[in-house]
């Protein structure tokens, strides 16, 4: 999971007349940085355009995560200082908004309000459609909170994007096709912040998919909680999953990749698997999280398999996708945890071996069954577990790195790079690639191999 990445407004909306400007400062997964766009674009109906200059905003969004402990005190530490920028627009007569959406919304509601007067709205996840109408109660000086789960489809509520698709767009966009998740594994706020698991319909998905396609996209990434348990009915009645999706997206002209994200090993299938067999354009890279390597701790953890099961998953997948990049999310501490538990972690990650990882020490979360639990691990031994884990991960994530020079690959161009003549694209693999190229354009695919490697990404030249 990518967290707190500031993201900058994906598209230009531009509106006639005087416009009022919106920053939004995402945190969190992909799924905020989704919501963060399509708040935007309900905001540019109103007459909003997205900067990200914060210091020329009238209004300033709080795109937020619950999931750690952490992420969620920089929400009120970030409100501290816009408390302090309201005081001086309002001192000088200007407009200063500040609305806090996205999972501490949902899980803090009201308490945001008594801990920080200052912020004039809150909305949930579910609910951000209804944002503008918020904003225009709040002007009249109350503040709002909706947190309400979905009693309507947000989709459906939300602008066409057919509005937007004019406007050029980034190379590559996410797709929101499932939220909310039904797992509960017992560290986790999600299944609270975001509800129930909900698909959206096949229809709406090809439809959405097309217009950014037009609109220039040539890499989509499939997003949700727990995206493998999307399922929709077909034109005939019959169940689709997540693999049945891929397929038929990968039939629009002018598409070229697609990704999926977060998996959940539980709701990998067959028809999943025979996709990545299948299908080139499905990238050879899943993000696929274990947490823990331990079955006791797997168990408390609610994750509903075995180390062994995974370890089984990820060979057949590897038979039918050879190529295929794996990564990961792991927690260590979990309530409980021994040291022989973190070994049989330390032993899964040697077993799989993976490509990327993302790893945390478990942060108790109040409301989930984990925050009960006996035998919390102590800060100190969690640190030192996290240090010792990320080392291996680390190492195997240079290994993959070193394994990549002299590979000839495809390599989809994105943006141009900090050198005249240089421009950066993404393999396969997720990896940032760098090469000089001449006659070519952002959003084509060309064939370059890989020369070397730097700290955080890959240098290639044509080939
Ligand atoms: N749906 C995804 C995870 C979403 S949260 C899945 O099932 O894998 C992203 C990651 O944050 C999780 O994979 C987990 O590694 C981490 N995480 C979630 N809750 C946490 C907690 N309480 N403490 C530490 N890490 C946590
Ligand atoms: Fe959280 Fe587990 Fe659901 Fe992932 S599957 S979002 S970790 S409860
Ligand atoms: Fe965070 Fe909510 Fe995503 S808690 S990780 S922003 S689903």
């Amino acid at each position: 999971m990518n967290q707190n990445s500031a993201v900058s407004p994906e598209t230009e909306l531009g509106q006639p007349g005087p416009s009022r400007k919106v920053f939004i400062k995402t945190y969190g997964c992909q799924m905020n940085v989704y919501d963060s766009g399509r708040m935007s674009e309900a905001l540019a109906g109103e007459g909003y355009v997205a900067t990200d200059d914060m210091q020329e905003a009238d209004l300033v969004l709080l795109n937020t995560c619950h999931i750690r402990e952490k992420a969620a005190e920089k929400v009120y530490s970030a409100l501290g200082r816009l408390r302090d920028m309201k005081n001086e627009r309002q001192a000088e007569g200007r407009e200063f908004m500040i609305g806090v959406t996205g999972c501490v919304a949902q899980a803090e509601g009201e308490e945001i309000i008594r801990r920080a007067p200052s912020v004039d709205v809150v909305i949930g996840p579910q609910t951000y459609h209804r944002l503008p109408e918020a904003l225009k109660r709040a002007r009249s000086g109350q503040s709002v909170v909706d947190t309400e789960y979905a009693v309507e489809d947000k989709f459906e509520h939300l602008p066409d994007q057919s509005k937007t698709a004019s406007t050029k767009r980034n190379v590559t966009a996410f797709l929101t096709v499932q939220e909310g998740c039904d797992k509960f594994c017992t560290f986790c706020v999600v299944p609270y912040t975001r509800g129930s698991e909900i698909s959206r319909s096949l229809e709406q998905i090809v439809r959405e998919a097309e217009k950014l396609v037009s609109a220039g996209v040539r890499e989509l990434t499939l997003l949700g909680q727990n995206v493998n348990a999307w399922h929709a009915e077909g034109e005939t009645g019959e169940q689709l999953g997540l693999g049945d999706l891929l397929y038929r997206l990968s039939d629009i002209p002018g598409l070229k990749r697609l990704r999926y994200t977060t998996s959940h090993p539980r709701d990998m299938d067959d028809r999943l698997i025979e996709a990545h067999r299948d299908l080139d354009m499905l990238m050879p890279y899943l993000h696929l999280p274990v947490q823990s390597g331990s079955d006791r701790i797997l168990k408390a953890m609610n994750r509903r398999h075995k180390a062994a099961d995974y370890i089984a998953l990820v060979e057949r997948i590897r038979a039918a996708r050879p190529d295929i990049a794996l990564s990961g999310d792991f927690i260590v501490g979990f309530p409980g945890e021994t040291e022989e538990d973190f070994q049989a972690t330390l032993r899964l990650v040697e077993t799989v071996g993976y490509a990327q990882a993302f790893s945390f020490k478990y942060s108790s979360r109040p409301g989930t069954p984990g925050a009960d639990m006996p035998d919390h691990v102590p800060d100190e031994v969690k640190a030192e577990r996290l240090a010792r884990l990320q080392e291996l991960l680390l190492s195997q994530q240079h290994a993959f790195a070193r394994s990549c020079v002299g590979k000839t690959i495809d390599l989809l161009l994105e943006k141009p790079g900090r050198l005249p003549g240089q421009l950066i694209g993404r393999s396969p693999w997720l990896q940032s690639v760098n090469v000089d190229a001449k006659d070519v354009e952002i959003g084509d695919t060309i064939k370059v191999r890989i020369t070397g490697t730097g700290p955080n990404s890959l240098f290639a030249e044509v080939a």
